[in-house]
């Protein structure tokens, strides 16, 4: 395999660029040609496809977004959009893929390989963490110290004018950002789509709390959790207990944005890497991960649909309601 082409597709994970970094020169050390394709699938589509040297990829290790821009694609859902997708990729002779991105994109780059044999080789990229095959994906760990920098400070104010804090933090279908900033928030309690807590449990914790001379206190709530997000969450709980001084804040896209931390920019590296050594050794249709520190494979079927077998620990969310005592 002579020429291959990578691009970052869905929403943008710190340390992505990390990742098309060590593609890049993975590529080149190994004698292939490089190319690069923005704007994810849309790029593709549109021929947006173009050769890159070493220096394509200086000095952006540190660098949050992604150099090769990102977007969730409409057209590529449709098989015209696949059509010309592919007619693109023939036009520059390109023979094997390098997808860094999430569920969306592998899910994509399956449906094309059955339609037109063009092997991709995945790295996981979001900070949603929602991949089975691996440990952590790449973004994860940034967007987690910074919703933890955002609610330390929320934490101040809460203390100084002793309010109930509800703080929303990413993710649409999964809650491991809101576990890790529960626990390393110090917060009473975490709502996350995989668990359901009702608004009678929050509000007697609260109750509780304040029985307690808790004078404080802070609620971290995934996006996607079933009982809704923050505001309509803490409506709910201002009802019943409208002594409290209740505010909301949502993090939002502060979180996938910034310059990687260490962990995300080697763990970016190792997949990045591993990701082309897999495609230029024959592997296709899998995703490079890394679990207990090994690096494994896995097929993009798996990492979709075992997600969920990669359930939240519930030795975490127990520890939050330990330690909230
Ligand atoms: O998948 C990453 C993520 O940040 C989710 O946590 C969030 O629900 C979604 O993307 C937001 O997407 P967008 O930036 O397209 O609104």
């Amino acid at each position: 395999m002579k020429r291959i082409a990578v691009f970052t597709s869905g929403g943008d994970a710190p340390g992505m660029n990390a990742c098309v970094r060590a593609v890049v020169r993975g590529a080149l050390y190994h004698g292939a040609e490089i190319y690069g394709i923005m704007h994810g699938y849309n790029g593709m589509i549109q021929g947006e496809i173009s050769k890159m040297s070493s220096y394509s990829v200086s000095n952006i290790v540190q660098k949050g977004g992604t150099i090769l821009k990102s977007a969730r694609s409409q057209e590529f859902m449709t098989k015209e959009g696949r059509q010309k997708a592919f007619e693109q990729l023939k036009k520059h002779e390109i023979e094997g893929i390098v997808a860094i991105g999430g569920d969306g994109t592998f899910t994509g780059a399956e449906i094309f390989y059955n339609e037109f044999g063009l092997p991709t080789v995945g790295a996981p990229g979001t900070i949603d963490n929602d991949l089975y095959g691996t440990d952590y994906t790449i973004g994860f760990d940034t967007a987690v110290n910074t919703a933890l920098a955002a609610i330390d400070k929320i934490r101040d104010t809460a203390d100084s004018h002793d309010r109930v804090f509800f703080i929303e933090v990413m993710g649409r279908d999964s809650g491991y950002i809101g576990i890790q900033c529960g626990i390393g928030g110090g917060a009473e309690m975490v709502m996350i789509p995989e668990t359901h807590t009702t608004i009678d449990t929050i509000i007697q914790t609260l109750s509780d709390a304040r029985k307690k001379s808790k004078t404080s206190s802070i609620i971290v709530v995934a996006e996607g959790d079933e009982e809704g997000n923050a505001n309509i969450i803490s409506e709910k709980v201002k009802k019943a207990l409208p002594h409290l001084d209740i505010r909301v804040s949502t993090l939002g896209h502060i979180q996938r944005g910034g310059s990687p931390s260490a962990y995300d920019r080697i763990l970016a590296s190792r997949l990045g890497l591993a990701a082309i050594e897999g495609l230029l050794k024959g592997e296709k249709n899998v995703m490079a991960g890394i679990i207990n520190d090994k690096l494994v494979y896995t097929s993009f079927k798996d990492t979709i649909q075992k997600a969920k077998e990669k359930a939240i620990n519930n030795d975490l969310l127990r520890m939050i309601n330990i330690l909230s005592l």
